[in-house]
């Protein structure tokens, strides 16, 4: 069987997007990844993106390359690449972010992250809390 891997970037919105536009997208990403099994979760605070994907290597390399071209957001940086024991998502979920989030001590979004995954939630965390207070507040398809 294939390894596993996973794959997390950080990159900049280059435009601002309506929340139909938004919403288009992170429905557009749930789909095709659920086709191509990889699982994960992206997040949207109005500016940056977040975006957590774990699948057999060979097609995260494929879908990495094709999302590293989407003139919607540029300066994509990994923050881990590598192989990983077992997924910690069981689909792809997709979330905005907004920095005005009750301090519930909770990730946004996240309902399917394994909590003893400590890096996981720090990097949530410093997502979280350094969104822009005026992020869209629009409903995104959270699965
Ligand atoms: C922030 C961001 C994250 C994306 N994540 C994914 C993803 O996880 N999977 C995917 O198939 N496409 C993702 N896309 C969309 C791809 O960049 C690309 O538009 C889509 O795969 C269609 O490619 P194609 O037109 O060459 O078929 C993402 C786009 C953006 C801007």
């Amino acid at each position: 069987m294939e390894p596993l891997h996973h794959l997390i970037y950080q990159s900049k919105a280059t435009m601002v997007f309506s929340g139909p536009q938004v919403s288009q997208l992170l429905n557009c990403v749930q789909q095709r990844n659920q086709a191509a099994g990889i699982t994960g979760m992206l997040w949207y605070d109005g500016r940056r993106f977040l975006q957590i994907m774990e699948g057999p290597a060979s097609t995260l390399e494929h879908v990495f390359s094709r999302i590293c071209l989407d003139c919607r957001h540029t300066r994509v940086q990994v923050l881990a690449n590598g192989p990983i024991g077992h997924r910690q998502f069981t689909t792809c979920a997709t979330a905005i972010v907004s920095g005005s989030h009750p301090e519930d001590g909770s990730a946004p979004g996240s309902p399917h992250l394994a909590e003893q995954d400590e890096a996981l939630w720090l990097l949530l965390e410093d997502f979280r809390l350094t969104a822009p207070p005026t992020a869209l507040l629009v409903a995104a398809g959270h699965s």
